[in-house]
Formats: C-alpha cells, sequence, structure tokens
C-alpha cells in the first residue's frame, strides 16, 4: 500500500488534505493523525472491517480494545449508553484534552472496538487537526497509538512514517505533540472511579473533580500470571526500545555514581540535564529533574533515540511519580519491565 504524507500547517489552509484524509477514513481506510497526546491510527469507529484492519497494521492482540475520539461532548450518548454525572463533570473540566473516559458501551459500538468488553473507552482531543479531522468524517475515529504494537508510542510524524509507511492509506503530519504521552483512562464503570492509566490529566485534577479515584494496582505493578488486567493494555509488555532498560530510583549523585561505575560497551544513561555534567557514559537526555512535562514530552522520543543509537542496557533515572510524573512514571517503568534498582 501507497501512503501519502501530508503536511498540516494549519486546519484553513490544509482544508483539501483534511478533507481527503476523512474520504479515505470514509471509505474504510486507515489515517494516522496527531492528537496533543500521541500520534493516533484511524478508523472509522462504526465500521467493524477498518477497525479490524487497525489490529492488522499495529501487529496488536485483538482482545486490547480501542478509544473512540469524538470531536463533541454531544456524540457520547451515541457510544455510551449511561453517562453518569461523573463522566459530564469530568467532560466540563477536562475534554477537550487528555483524557479517555470508560463507561458502559450502547449497542452501536462494534466489537471489534471494544474487544469483546461490554464497556467503551472515549476521548474528545483538544488538537484542532484531530478535531477537524473527526467532525468533517462525522463519525467517531477508533484510534490506538500510531506505532508497532509493544514499541514506543510515536510522538513525531517522522517515528510514525518509520513504523507505518506501507501499512496505512494517509499520514497526516501536524508537528511534535506537545504533551508526548497518552491520554489518561479512568473508569466510571463501578462505584468508585479508577485510574486505569495515567496521562496528561494528573492524579491530584480528577480527584479535585470527582473526590474520591481509586488507582488502579496495575499502574505501579507487575499483573501476576493469569490475572485479569482491569485494562487489557496493561498486560502487555510496552514501549519497549530493543534495548534491556533498567530503572534507577536514585538521586543525582548516586545515579550518576550507579552507571559510572557500571559503564561499558552498549551502555547509555536516560538521564535528566541536571545528571549531564556526572556523567561518564553515553548518555540521552529526557528533561529536567524538576519538571515532568518536559519528561513526558521527551520520553518516547529518547526511547527510539536509544534504539537508533544501538543501545543494549539503558539506566534510566526514575521521576519523581508525583503530579505528570506519575505517568512518566508508568511509562518507564513498563519500558523497563518492572526491573526497578533502589539506591
Ligand atoms: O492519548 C491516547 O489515549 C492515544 C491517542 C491516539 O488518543 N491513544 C492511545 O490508545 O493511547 P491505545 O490503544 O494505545 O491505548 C488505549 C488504552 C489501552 O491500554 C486499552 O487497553 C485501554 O485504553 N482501553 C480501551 N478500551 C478500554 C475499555 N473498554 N476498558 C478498559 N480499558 C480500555
Ligand atoms: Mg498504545
Amino acid at each position: 500500500m501507497e501512503t501519502a504524507v501530508y503536511k498540516i500547517d494549519s486546519v484553513e489552509r490544509n482544508r483539501r488534505e483534511l478533507e481527503t484524509a476523512a474520504q479515505v477514513l470514509s471509505r474504510g481506510g486507515l489515517v494516522v493523525f496527531p492528537t496533543e497526546t500521541v500520534y493516533g491510527l484511524g478508523a472509522d469507529g462504526f465500521n467493524q472491517v477498518a477497525v479490524k484492519s487497525i489490529y492488522r497494521a499495529k501487529g496488536r492482540p485483538g482482545d486490547n480494545p480501542l478509544i473512540l475520539h469524538i470531536c463533541d461532548t454531544d456524540m457520547l450518548p451515541l457510544l455510551a449508553r449511561a453517562v453518569p454525572g461523573q463522566a459530564r463533570d469530568l467532560a466540563l473540566a477536562f475534554w477537550p484534552g487528555p483524557l479517555t473516559m470508560v463507561l458502559p458501551r450502547t449497542a452501536r459500538v462494534p466489537d471489534a472496538v471494544s474487544g469483546g468488553l461490554d464497556t467503551v473507552a472515549v476521548r474528545f482531543p483538544a488538537n484542532p487537526i484531530a478535531r477537524e479531522l473527526i467532525s468533517i468524517c462525522k463519525k467517531p475515529v477508533a484510534a490506538p497509538s500510531a506505532n508497532l504494537s509493544g514499541g514506543p508510542s510515536p510522538t513525531t510524524a517522522q517515528h510514525c512514517i518509520r513504523d507505518l509507511a506501507g501499512r496505512v492509506d494517509v499520514i497526516l503530519d501536524g508537528g511534535p505533540c506537545s504533551i508526548g504521552l497518552e491520554s489518561t483512562v479512568v473508569s466510571l464503570t463501578g462505584d468508585v472511579p479508577v485510574l486505569l492509566r495515567p496521562g496528561g490529566v494528573t492524579l491530584e485534577q480528577l480527584r479535585s473533580v470527582l473526590g474520591e479515584v481509586r488507582v488502579s494496582p496495575a499502574v505501579t505493578h507487575m499483573l501476576d500470571e493469569g490475572e485479569k488486567a482491569p485494562s487489557p493494555g496493561m498486560k502487555y509488555k510496552h514501549y519497549s526500545p530493543k534495548a534491556r532498560v533498567v530503572l534507577v530510583n536514585a538521586d543525582t549523585a548516586a545515579y550518576c555514581g550507579y552507571v559510572n561505575s557500571h559503564n561499558k560497551d552498549g551502555v547509555f544513561a536516560l538521564c535528566f540535564n541536571e545528571d549531564i555534567e556526572y556523567l561518564n557514559a553515553r548518555y540521552v537526555c529526557y528533561g529536567s529533574c524538576r519538571d515532568a512535562a518536559s519528561q513526558a514530552a521527551s520520553l518516547f522520543g529518547a526511547l527510539r533515540a536509544l534504539d537508533d543509537l544501538g543501545a543494549r542496557v539503558v539506566y534510566a533515572h526514575c521521576p519523581s511519580g508525583s503530579g505528570l510524573g506519575l505517568a512518566v512514571y508508568n511509562r518507564l517503568l513498563r519500558a523497563a519491565a518492572f526491573d526497578v534498582i533502589d539506591l
């Protein structure tokens, strides 16, 4: 399949390209598009055959359900058979934005979207290109992150081209994603809301609207063999570069000392700006230790860069774990397959 790449500078000036992409979606094709979190691999969310082709294109297991993207809160009752007050409150506070809500689904949601579950995940993204594409298409757009399954999510069109050229019809290049980590996923299907995946909307922000929010243990712990994942995506290996990643929980001095004493061929540090001057090893930087937003925006690009540099072992400096840092920590834990050293 030939993949067309369209650079989108503005939704007004590039209206023609957006209309072409929306037609591709309406015909059952696949379109990669930017969001403020990561790039998405989109198909018409009501077209079961098109949705199935998403799983093929990225090599995704069929039981890992997809998020439906909408461009107006009014589309929610089409997809969710019950919209509790909590969902309305969250929509008011955080939509459009990096928040996905899991709700009981309607019969209109194809099985291929929900992976056979009785629920559906819905998000209203803020990125104007994403919103315009969905709006022209007039359908919810099903989209996982636009990477090959298991690898780091894409935060630039170049990442998507490397992973998916020849596997999708269109890639819309809207520049780098501003947040750089996938959306927060919160389930509103039980008595108490449950955070399934931390992201751009923080746990603290969710609690400020909802009061009590439980954190799924899978956010920071490995699931036991055979344990049921509340969110199917959590049971799969994720965000992994080819290198073995080890997460090192330590202050600057202890982290740099550890890396320096383990430095040999193929070893790299995945470090903060503040570490650089104390390191005697090759490194890729992922932002400032004091700025989780900079870490989120750099992390996935940094993991890809480590592969390009031929890293075999990566010692990653552990982030703080509060605010947006919880999302950074959650992704790094998975990239490291839960291999953590506490110093
Ligand atoms: O920021 C994002 O959320 C990006 C952009 C493209 O919107 N999308 C994204 O999709 O990260 P994906 O497929 O890579 O991750 C969706 C996560 C998976 O962990 C999946 O298991 C979970 O959401 N999920 C989807 N539907 C669900 C459901 N009905 N119940 C529980 N978890 C669900
Ligand atoms: Mg993904």
